[in-house]
This record gives structure tokens, C-alpha cells and sequence, in this order.
């Protein structure tokens, strides 16, 4: 179904980037050429207003919100700082945040900002061994003084290790404290139904390139009654959220994506599933000694995104292991960042207990709209010896340092 997919081997990195599908390729080819800015008055500009208006409606209606409550964005990173930096201003005075130990840096590094350059405290709530938030520790930290409490941010499945978060309970938590909850559904849509109004959630950070649409292009879902302070000021674009002309071609893509990938959930996830457990049970076969990360099978289909595979492969470097599987043609990622060129052992695996050598040894596998079951062949025939040889250069390297 992939457009685009030039000179690539097994690509089993969806939750970095999944390829646009054809239907958003052929959209934003179609706008490319178009002349008018959205907010011109002529009918060049009521052109592309209506194209823009017409984006809105598609999103709105895939995930159950009113086209008023979609902001367009540059993307999941934009959407996230815009909510949590928004909502934290807009709630005057209120100096909380709460937030889980696993998001993304792109909740993870706002939050920091606000309490190194606003005075936010900031309380990470912990995760238990698969990685969901702990409601116990949320309710405690909701209890003392939640008056003063400007927001939650709580992802909804986490990106390196799958686990999908208990949103309900945690957001009606939070709603009985009268404290408003944002969520970031970047690795969701397309994966698991999402709706503004059954949730009750006031807002959630979507991106194009997570679902088959473009890079660079994504959404804040906001409802009304919620007050945001802008992060970007200037044309008043968006509601006066997010000034700068709309990228006209972009937000379509991005609209006929969101739209095909809901459309697709029902039967795409439970082909995902299939195909994630053969690849853990296959790796497994070859790795005894693998360990997968996350929920276990017996916790229900329901507790993990159902595109992705964490394992550690204890006595390996996980970067040694991304290399030496690249070089077979087979591309994954560790999931954990990388700061200035340093790997990083994973933060969220950390949080989950786990000690560094795992947090380090560990790749994450992630499959999308295009994925085969000869993708997932291919890394399982390779895993072994790629482990083999990862095990054999850490004793090197270990000797070489005695
Ligand atoms: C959970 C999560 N949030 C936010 C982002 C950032 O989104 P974007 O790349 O659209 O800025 C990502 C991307 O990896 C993600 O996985």
C-alpha cells in the first residue's frame, strides 16, 4: 500500500515514520501546485480556506471532535508543547504539572522548560514493570493540593515499549480534581479507536507522519471550553492558536490519512497483532533468553499497541544490534534517544526497573500498513547470529578494558 518506498529492505520502524499512503501522495500532489493563501480574500484564498475547512471536517469527524476543536500544527512536537505550555500559562497562577516518567521528549522537555524557566513543579509520576502510569501514585499526588494543579499530560500507548495507558480511569481522575488532561495520541491513531468526546479528554496531540500522511504536518484536538495560551503569534490563524499561513497541501494530506487510517483500524490491527506475535515468537525461538518488554500476552489485546515488539537481549549493546541488523537490510530502532551522539540508555525502561545494561540492550520493532510477514521472516532469521556476534564484541570490548 506504501507510495514511496525506494531501495527499502524490511522496514520495521512504523512508530518512527510509517510511509505516506498513496491516496495522501496523490492529494499532495494535487495541491502543490495551487496558488492562494487561506486567509486571502480573493477566490484564490477562499480556495484554499475551504480546502483547509474541508481538511478539518475529515479529522474532526474520524475522532470525534467538532472541526472547531482541530488546530493544525507543524507536527506531534508542536501540538504537545502547545498544550502543555498552553494550558499551563492559561491556567494562571496553578504552578503543577503532573506528567508520566515514560512520555516522549516531546512532553518530557516542554515540562522540563516550564520548571527551569517558569517556576512549574513538576511531578513525574512513576509507571509499574510493564510501563503503565501507577493510578495509586496519581491519586496521591491529585490529593495534595490540587488546586494548584495546571494540568496532566498523559500519553496514551507509549512509543518505545507499546503499553497503552489506562486513560479512562487516569482522566476521570483527574476530572473529579477538576484538573484538565491532555494526552498524546501520536502512536495511536490508526491503532486504536480514538474520540475526543467518548474519552472525555481535553486535548490530544496527533501527527501526519505516524498514519500515512506527511512529515511535518499534525493536529491539537482542543475542546472550546479549554482557554490556551498561544506558543506562535502573528496572522491570528487557527482560532488564534497557531498563527502562520496553513500549509494547505500538508493539512490535506494529513486529513486523507487520518481519515484512511481509522477507516483501516479495525481490520489492519488485528493483522498487526498476527504479525507481532509471530515476530516475538520468533525471536524468542531463536534468543532464548530474549526478555519482551511491556505487557505480557495474558494482559489482554487491549494493553499494547499492536505494531510493537520491545525485547532486551541481555549481554548486547541495542546500538550494536540496530547496526549490525542495518546492515542485513533490516531496520529497526532502539526507541531510546540519543543525546549529542551519546546513546542514552532508554528512560522509559528505566522507569519500568529495569538496570541500565537492559535499558541499553534493548531494540524496538514496529510495524505499520505495509508490513509483510516476510518483514518480520527476515528479522527473525537474522536475529540470532546479529546477537551471536553482538555478545562476542561486548566480551571483546570488556576484556579490551580489563
Ligand atoms: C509519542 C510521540 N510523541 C510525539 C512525537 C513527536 O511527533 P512529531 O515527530 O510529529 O513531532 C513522537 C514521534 O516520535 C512520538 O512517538
Amino acid at each position: 500500500m506504501s507510495a514511496l518506498s525506494p531501495g527499502r529492505a524490511h522496514y520495521l520502524d512504523h512508530a518512527a515514520t510509517t510511509p505516506m499512503v498513496a491516496a495522501a501522495v496523490d492529494e499532495m500532489r494535487a495541491r502543490l501546485g495551487d496558488v492562494g493563501n487561506a486567509s486571502s480574500l480573493h477566490a484564490s484564498g477562499r480556495r484554499a480556506r475551504r480546502l483547509v475547512e474541508e481538511a478539518r471536517e475529515q479529522v474532526a469527524g474520524a475522532l470525534g471532535a467538532r472541526p472547531s476543536e482541530v488546530v493544525f500544527t507543524a507536527g506531534g512536537t508542536e501540538a504537545d508543547n502547545l498544550a502543555i505550555k498552553g494550558l499551563f500559562w492559561a491556567r494562571g497562577g496553578r504552578r503543577r504539572v503532573l506528567t508520566t516518567a515514560v512520555e516522549h521528549h516531546a512532553v518530557l522537555d516542554p515540562v522540563d522548560w516550564l520548571a527551569r524557566h517558569e517556576g512549574a513543579e513538576v511531578n513525574l509520576l512513576p509507571v509499574d514493570a510493564v510501563g503503565a502510569v501507577r493510578l495509586d501514585a496519581l491519586n496521591a499526588v491529585l490529593e495534595r493540593d490540587p488546586g494548584a494543579v495546571a494540568l496532566l499530560s498523559c500519553m496514551w500507548v507509549n512509543n518505545e515499549v507499546g503499553t497503552v495507558h489506562p486513560l479512562g480511569e487516569v482522566t476521570a481522575l483527574a476530572h473529579a480534581y477538576g484538573v484538565p488532561v491532555h494526552t498524546d495520541a501520536v502512536q495511536t491513531v490508526g491503532h486504536l479507536p480514538v474520540d475526543l468526546a467518548a474519552l472525555e479528554i481535553d486535548a490530544i496531540s496527533i501527527s501526519g507522519h505516524k498514519v500515512g500522511g506527511p512529515q511535518g504536518v499534525g493536529a491539537l484536538l482542543v475542546r472550546r471550553e479549554l482557554d490556551l495560551v498561544p506558543l506562535l503569534h502573528g496572522g491570528g490563524q487557527e482560532r488564534d492558536l497557531r498563527s502562520g499561513t496553513a500549509d494547505v497541501a500538508g493539512i490535506r494530506a494529513f486529513a486523507v490519512a487520518v481519515e484512511q487510517a481509522v477507516q483501516r483500524r479495525p481490520t489492519q490491527a488485528p493483522q498487526l497483532r498476527r504479525l507481532r506475535d509471530s515476530l516475538v515468537t520468533g525471536i524468542r525461538a531463536a534468543v532464548p533468553d530474549a526478555v519482551l518488554n511491556g505487557p505480557t500476552a495474558g494482559a489482554g489485546e487491549d494493553a499494547r499497541a499492536p505494531g510493537i515488539a520491545h525485547l532486551t537481549f541481555p549481554g548486547c549493546d541495542g546500538d550494536a544490534l540496530l547496526m549490525l541488523l542495518d546492515a542485513q537490510g533490516i531496520e529497526c530502532s532502539t526507541g531510546s534517544a540519543c543525546t549529542a551522539g551519546v546513546p542514552q540508555p532508554s528512560h522509559v525502561l528505566l522507569a519500568m526497573g529495569a538496570d541500565d545494561a537492559a535499558a541499553r540492550g534493548s531494540l524496538r520493532f514496529s510495524l505499520g500498513h505495509d508490513s509483510t510477514q516476510d518483514d518480520v521472516d527476515a528479522a527473525v532469521t537474522a536475529i540470532g547470529p546479529v546477537v551471536e556476534r553482538a555478545r562476542t564484541a561486548g566480551l571483546a570490548a570488556a576484556a579490551g578494558r580489563r
